[in-house]
């Protein structure tokens, strides 16, 4: 594989219990940059997925155990080695993924940022005493690990994804099974090569790399040892899972689809605006679901913002993320370009003027070309669905309650995004919007100290930040009777 200085970064297996399971059947690991082969993967299914499971349970009592400060220390270990190979586990990333190499190299940074962070909040997980309402008693409060945590995590953040949910897992003292997408399992390979060299013990941390999506999932969602089920994905697949928990009762938290709106006031800085558009957009070409879905422009200024953002996006360097100066990538395969172009062809049919691009790409079928897509309402296609691609519908507007309710009007409630200098729109628009996430004149709003999630059909639970821990804890409440003397 190209340029990949650690050559031991790159496995071909699954890992349970510390050891690498090979298996007779392989699938395969396509660059979506040429759709090259770039490696064969031994494909694991419900057997392995079962041990990982139990891997998980037999290395449980031991890690919640170990001392926050402990578990810490190693933890630690595993951020310091994934900031080492920085280079080459965002090389390996952008070679399964696409996304541009110093996008990969910082998604390295920002899935390690976990690790770091809740090596760090494992400390602070406090319990608190109440007061009782008889003088003879005592009630406190502790918090214990909730116990095996299964997840499973998608290609558009191969690393950050499995990061996130596998360092508050760690540092709350659960011990963690992961599926990760086989469209992208390398780089979820290395980081247990990672974890195991950092001396993470056998069985804390698992990676189980299958094509059977539906018998992995089952298991991983029905096991009657796994206490916690955690997903990020579509709210289609979601939904699947949320029901197939409901079985055996699991805690669960869910981090699914979006579809954010940008807004721009008229009070807005419009080239600081465009700057927090061209971000919040074309990150990862558009496949990520925080990533604006649908710009709202008032219509005083919406032929000037149109004017600035298309020609800051025909600067956008399209192409193969391991080349120079890229800065939008391929989509992860020919048939997610398909689907992108349908909603646009959709959404023209219904009277859109597509402004730039929606045309097949001269660098091959994994590419698409930042499209932009103008005289869009919230009823057309490409402002409904969550398009997950290069595309940027423009919608117009009048007033602050049209923008609101405009924003509100979709079953997602993700990130939202405005542009405004009035500080009580500010706060009325802040507050108005029904998303988990809001930036206000900022495009990018991920990291570590801040908790991420969504409301309505975009999922439940909070990750990373202080709150991150939360759903990986139980709260125990302990009665001290008896006290009197
Ligand atoms: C996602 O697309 O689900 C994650 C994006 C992020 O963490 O910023």
């Amino acid at each position: 594989m190209q340029g990949i200085q650690d050559q031991g970064l790159i496995k071909l297996a699954s890992y349970i219990d510390g050891q690498w399971l090979e298996s007779d059947k392989h699938f395969e690991v396509i660059n979506p940059a040429n759709q090259q082969v770039i490696a064969r993967v031994a494909d694991a299914g419900i057997q392995q997925t079962e041990a990982a499971i139990l891997a998980a349970k037999k290395a449980l009592p031991a890690w919640s155990k170990k001392s926050a400060n402990e578990r810490a220390a190693l933890m630690r270990n595993w951020f310091n080695l994934m900031m080492q190979h920085q280079e080459d586990l965002g090389r390996l990333l952008t070679l399964e993924q696409g996304k541009p190499l110093a996008e990969a190299k910082g998604e390295i940074a920002y899935g390690a940022a976990f690790i770091d962070w809740f090596a760090e909040e494992g400390k602070r997980i406090y319990g608190d005493t109440i007061p009782a309402p008889a003088n003879d008693k005592r009630i406190l409060v502790i918090k214990q690990p909730v116990g095996v945590v299964a997840s499973i995590t998608p290609w558009n953040f191969p690393n950050a994804m499995i990061a996130r949910k596998a360092a508050a897992a760690l540092g709350a003292g659960c011990s963690f099974v992961v599926r990760p997408s086989p469209s992208t399992p390398l780089s979820a390979l290395a980081m247990a090569e990672l974890a195991e060299r950092a001396s993470i013990p056998a069985g804390v941390f698992n990676v189980v790399v299958g094509e059977d999506a539906v018998g992995m999932g089952k298991v991983l969602t029905q096991h009657p040892d796994v206490a916690k089920f955690t997903f990020t994905g579509s709210t289609a697949v979601g939904k699947l899972l949320l029901a197939q928990c409901a079985s055996s009762v699991k805690k669960v938290s869910m981090e699914l689809g979006g579809n954010a709106p940008f807004i721009v006031f008229d009070d807005a800085d419009i080239d600081a605006a465009v700057q927090g558009a061209l971000l919040s957009k074309y990150r990862n070409a558009g496949q990520t679901c925080v990533c604006t879905n649908r710009i709202l422009v008032q219509n005083k200024i919406a032929a000037e913002f149109t004017e600035k953002f298309t020609a800051a996006v025909a600067n956008l360097r399209v192409g193969d993320g391991l080349g120079d100066g890229i800065s939008v990538g391929p989509m992860i395969s020919p048939s997610a370009v398909q689907s992108v172009l349908k909603l646009v062809e959709e959404t023209r049919a219904q009277g859109a003027k597509v402004l730039t691009g929606g045309e097949p790409s001269a660098l091959g079928e994994s590419f698409l070309e930042p499209v932009i897509v103008t005289n869009v309402t919230n009823a057309m296609p490409l402002a409904r669905n969550e398009i997950f691609g290069p595309v940027t519908p423009i919608i117009s507007f009048d007033s602050e309650e049209e923008a609101i309710r405009l924003a509100n009007d979709t079953e997602y409630g993700l990130a939202a995004y405005f542009y405004a200098r009035d500080i009580g729109r500010i706060f009325r628009v802040a507050e108005g919007l029904e998303y988990g996430m809001v930036g206000v004149n900022e495009g990018l709003i991920s990291n570590a100290a801040a908790p991420f999630g969504g409301v309505k059909q975009s999922g439940n639970g909070r990750e990373g930040s202080k709150y991150g821990l939360d759903d990986y804890l139980e709260i125990k409440y302990v009665c001290l009777g008896g006290l009197d003397k």
